[in-house]
């Protein structure tokens, strides 16, 4: 017989957010603290992310920011032990961060797709190459890695970009693979157009005025609307938490049926 549990509280579980000064990885830090979980912020955008800990304090819950460069290797290992000095486990690990530069191949510099996929596709590798073995010491754990609908198809002007996030829903079938083992789940999250300051700032390297670039991006969308950094964090949620425990390796849509 099935019983009624509580499989959404992370009451004692330790969640590591890159990207989490912002937009998405932000609201996943705020998802996965208001489920009981202490959230360790990483992101580059030190000032942001100190003020956005401390709001989540300000609740009662309980969270720490962490300057880290996920494309820096000696960074991700600082950080990531940080965390385990402060809070002796990493129960999750959301690999969130991520650029962009709207340009195919021929206008893109080569630093602009060196930053790229250093960021959203090397910076995945890097923080979980040091909390992998931190995550297993502690009977295993849920990683969950952002990718985007441009990772399962094409997309215009976004050449370095489509390269890193099909990397990343590959990489996370490779990565199910290695660790299941381990008892380490990892599953790809592959939003749509989402309301935050990248998308926005989309718009303006494409020289779209806000409004109607905003419009456009929703437009074709079965739920006829852009997402919202909650939308995507519901997601990160269930993935994180004893609702998805015979998931791994799979790549999860969340676009209002965009892709649909
Ligand atoms: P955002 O620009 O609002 O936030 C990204 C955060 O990453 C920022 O706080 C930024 O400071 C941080 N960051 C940048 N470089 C970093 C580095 N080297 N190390 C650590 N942190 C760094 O972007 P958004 O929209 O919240 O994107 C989050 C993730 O979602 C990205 O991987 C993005 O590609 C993906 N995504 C976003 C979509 C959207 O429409 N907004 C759609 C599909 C995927």
């Amino acid at each position: 017989m099935i019983k009624k549990t509580d499989p959404l509280n992370l009451a004692g579980k330790t969640a590591i957010i890159t990207g989490a000064s912002n937009g998405i990885g932000l609201a996943s830090a705020q998802m996965l603290s208001a489920y009981g979980a202490s959230v360790a912020l990483f992101d580059v955008n030190e000032k942001q992310g100190k003020i956005e800990a401390e709001k989540i304090n300000a609740e009662g819950r309980t969270a720490r920011f962490y300057t880290c460069d996920v494309s820096s290797d000696e960074g991700c290992k600082a950080a990531v032990n940080a965390v385990e000095r402060d809070f002796g486990r990493i129960d999750v690990l959301h690999n969130n961060a991520g650029v962009t530069f709207r340009k195919d191949v021929t206008e893109l510099e080569e630093t602009q797709w060196d930053l790229v996929l250093d960021v959203t596709l090397k910076g995945i590798y890097l923080v979980s190459k040091y909390a992998i073995p931190i995550m297993a010491r502690s009977g295993g754990g849920s990683i969950i890695n952002t990718g985007s609908g441009w990772g399962l198809k094409g997309g215009d002007k976004a050449a370095a970009y489509c390269a890193a996030k099909g990397g990343v829903v590959n990489l996370t079938r490779a990565m199910a693979i290695d660790h299941g083992k381990q008892n380490i789940r990892v599953n790809s999250i592959n939003p749509g157009d989402t309301d935050t300051a990248m998308l926005r700032s989309e718009g303006r390297q494409l020289g779209v005025e806000e409004t109607q670039f905003l419009a456009e991006s929703a437009k074709g969308r079965p739920l006829e609307r852009l997402g919202t950094p909650e939308d995507i964090a519901k997601a990160v949620l269930f993935l994180a938490s004893d609702l998805s425990t015979w998931m791994t390796g799979s790549a999860i849509v969340v676009d209002g049926g965009g892709i649909a």
